[in-house]
């Protein structure tokens, strides 16, 4: 089941436990929209989202993305609880972001070396777009498009 805003304390502690560097936001999910994959009353993964066009600025990366609508989602953090991977918990998460915001585009940054993090977004219709380098680590902007209605 997935829920929004809920949670966001036990939210913190499955940061603490598997961020293994590639989220680095401790705070995320208490400042933004945050979705929350729910298995058996427990909190078992969550996404972060934010809107507006500046994410890069926002995250400080070394980049603009030029074409960036004011509207634009981005991704800012995707975490799941650690002992739950690999059961299409995150999937899921983007799978339900991506619906729900299906008349915006969508960007998520990911690292290079993050097979299950490029894989999920891939399988969800995500497009790597940009590479950029920062400290030493290559990350990717990926994007989805707004979904147009004929
Ligand atoms: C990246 C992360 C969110 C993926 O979560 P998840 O719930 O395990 O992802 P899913 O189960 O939806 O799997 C997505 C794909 O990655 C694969 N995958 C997941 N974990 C894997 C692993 N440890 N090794 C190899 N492949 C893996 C899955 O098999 C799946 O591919 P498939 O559909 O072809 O089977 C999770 O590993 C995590 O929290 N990592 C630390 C934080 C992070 O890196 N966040 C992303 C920042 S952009």
């Amino acid at each position: 089941m997935i829920v929004e805003n809920q949670y966001l304390d036990e939210l913190l502690n499955i940061f603490d436990n598997n961020h293994k560097n590639y989220v680095v936001d401790r705070t995320a999910s208490q400042r933004m929209p945050v979705v929350v994959y729910v298995k058996d009353e427990e909190p078992v993964g969550y996404g972060v989202v934010y809107i507006g066009k500046d994410f890069c600025e926002q995250e400080e990366y070394p980049i603009t993305i030029e074409e960036a609508k004011d509207n634009s989602v981005y991704i800012w953090q995707l975490v799941t609880k650690q002992g739950f991977e690999n059961q299409g918990i995150a999937t899921s998460i983007v799978r339900y972001i991506t619906e729900k915001y299906k008349d915006n585009d969508i960007y998520v940054s990911v690292n290079i070396n993050n097979y299950a993090s490029m894989k999920c977004q891939c399988k969800c219709g995500f497009i790597p777009i940009k590479a950029f380098e920062q400290n030493g680590k290559t990350h990717i902007i990926l994007k989805k498009e707004q979904v147009i209605e004929n």
